[in-house]
Order: C-alpha cells, then structure tokens, then sequence
C-alpha cells in the first residue's frame, strides 16, 4: 500500500464484488475483497484483514477506512462495514463529476463546425437536450463496466466530445503539415460523424438507480449497429444525400473500433475518427476516473 492515504468515513457504496479467502486456508492475504460502487467510484477496490459475515453482492453498506494505492490503483482498507438502513439512491450511480455547462458548451461548439447545413440539422435535432434522445446521449455512460472507459452517468457526452475534438484537432494538424495531400478531409463528415459515432450507446446500456449494465439492445446488436441505424434513419429521414455521402458518412460509424470491426476504416475521416477513440478511450480506460485515484 503506497504510503499515502486517505481517511473514508461512513461512505455509502453498494458491493458489486465479493470474494471470500477458503475457511482455513494458508493464504496470508486479505480474509475479503470487495469492489464496491459509489457515486464517485464505478468500481473501488476494498479488502478487510478481517472475516465478514452476512455481505453479499448487491447489498449497500456504509464503509469507513483508509484509501491508499494497490499497483498503482485506488485500494480501501475496511475498517468498518456496515448495512446502510437508509440512503439516496442517486448517491450509488457513478457520475460524472466535472461540470455539464462546459460540456454542453464544447457540444455547441463542435456542431457549429459543421458548416454543412443538412449535417448539422441532423446533429441539432437528435441531439437537442429536449429529446429523448438528447436526454439519453448527455445522461448514458461511456461503457458498462469499470473496466472500460468513463463508466459512469454522462460518460458518453464526455467521450464523444473527446473523439470528437481529437479527430478535428488531427485533421487540422494533418492540413498543416501537407496542404497538398490532405486538403480534402471532409470536416463537416469528420465532425458530424464523431459526434455521432457512439450515438449506439444510448439504446445499448441500461442506467439508473440500480447501476449501469447492458441492454438487451447492447448485449444483441452492440452499439455499432444500433448507431448505424439511428444515423442512417436520420439521412434518410433528412433527405438530400446522395448514396456515395450516405456510404462514407455510415462507413465511420460502422469502422470506428479499427480492425475489431466488420470492416477497417477504408477514408481518411473515417481513420481519424478511428483513432482519435482510439486514444481517447486508452486514456479514459487507463488513466481517467476510476482508475486513476482521486487524490
Ligand atoms: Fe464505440
Ligand atoms: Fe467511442
């Protein structure tokens, strides 16, 4: 345990993991460890020196110890747990905790990119904050599992701005550096699409009260699919595109996890929209909340 630490006093969490060392067993490691989850934390790493009895997965717990580093990851020394009789259960939903005016501001900002006018109509009105789609796309989270990246209520918006601004940040510097060659990276479909591209994660986890896990839609389809289809209603439904733009503009969607998709990324928009969740995710997953520590 890294020598720095801080005290947890009386903290709600609800376990989602719960392993036990055998009864008589050798091991001189921790007698229980636990994940636990939190508003702050997807998944916070617990261990007691101590047996504990009458804990199981899904239960919540008021937790009182020492949270240091384990391996470079947050770990809480329990000192004491135990059964919460009453609690808000907003406070067990991991959330985003940075501030959603700044993201709503970077989200207009990045739609007054498109210059295109059809493209950001789109954009606007599936993404207007008073649809429910809207609704969905600045509440869900990134992914399902603290594992992964931003695991928690407004992951997704974050993330997407993120690839977005990556991908329109590359294309820049890439016109810089050679005019010639890159002049024609389609900003208007680099951007409409990053915006869109995990649009699939709306409908593919489920989120709440309960905590974050997967829909049945998420579980069957995967959100690369389930995005496919929403933007392609939207350019049909829009109208005005040719079958060539509808092609190129589904292409990012349908390329964006690389070679782990049906198809790699085969334009220069989609390569950068590729890569730039590519790097965005890699660092959410590695170095953003929860796997970095708080403090
Ligand atoms: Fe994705
Ligand atoms: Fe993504």
């Amino acid at each position: 345990m890294n020598a720095k630490t801080d005290k947890l006093e009386n903290k709600i969490f609800r376990i989602t993991g719960l392993q036990e060392s055998k009864p008589g067993g050798l091991s001189r490691g921790p007698k229980v460890r636990l994940t636990l989850q939190n508003k702050a934390y997807a998944g916070l790493a617990a261990i007691s020196w101590n047996e504990l009895s009458g804990f199981a997965i899904g239960q919540v717990v008021r937790v009182s110890g020492d949270l240091g580093k384990y391996q470079e990851k947050p770990q809480l020394q329990i000192k004491s747990i135990v059964q919460a009789d009453s609690y808000d259960a907003t406070d067990l939903v991991p959330t985003y905790s940075g501030d959603l005016k700044a993201l709503e501001a970077r989200l207009q900002a990045c739609i007054a990119l498109i210059k295109h006018e059809k493209l950001r109509r789109i954009v606007t009105t599936l993404l207007d904050k008073g649809t429910e789609l809207g609704k969905k796309f600045r509440l869900a989270p990134a992914s399902p599992a603290d594992i992964s990246h931003e695991p928690y209520l407004h992951g997704l918006w974050q993330h997407t701005l993120e690839v977005t601004e990556f991908a329109h940040g590359m294309a820049l510097q890439a016109m810089r550096m050679r005019p010639e060659e890159y002049a024609s990276i389609n900003i208007c479909h680099l951007v409409f699409a990053g915006l869109l591209h995990d649009i699939g994660k709306t409908t593919s986890y489920e989120y709440g009260n309960d905590g974050i896990k997967f829909a049945l839609a998420g579980r069957l389809n995967g959100h690369l699919i389930e995005g496919y289809a929403i933007m392609r209603d939207a350019l049909l439904k829009e109208g005005g595109f040719t079958a060539t733009e509808i092609d190129r503009l589904l292409h990012i969607v349908a390329s964006h996890h690389g070679a782990e998709s049906d198809n790699p990324p085969r334009t220069i928009e989609a390569m950068l929209v590729h890569k730039a969740d590519s790097i965005a995710s890699q660092l959410g997953s590695t170095y953003g909340k929860p796997h970095e520590s708080s403090f």
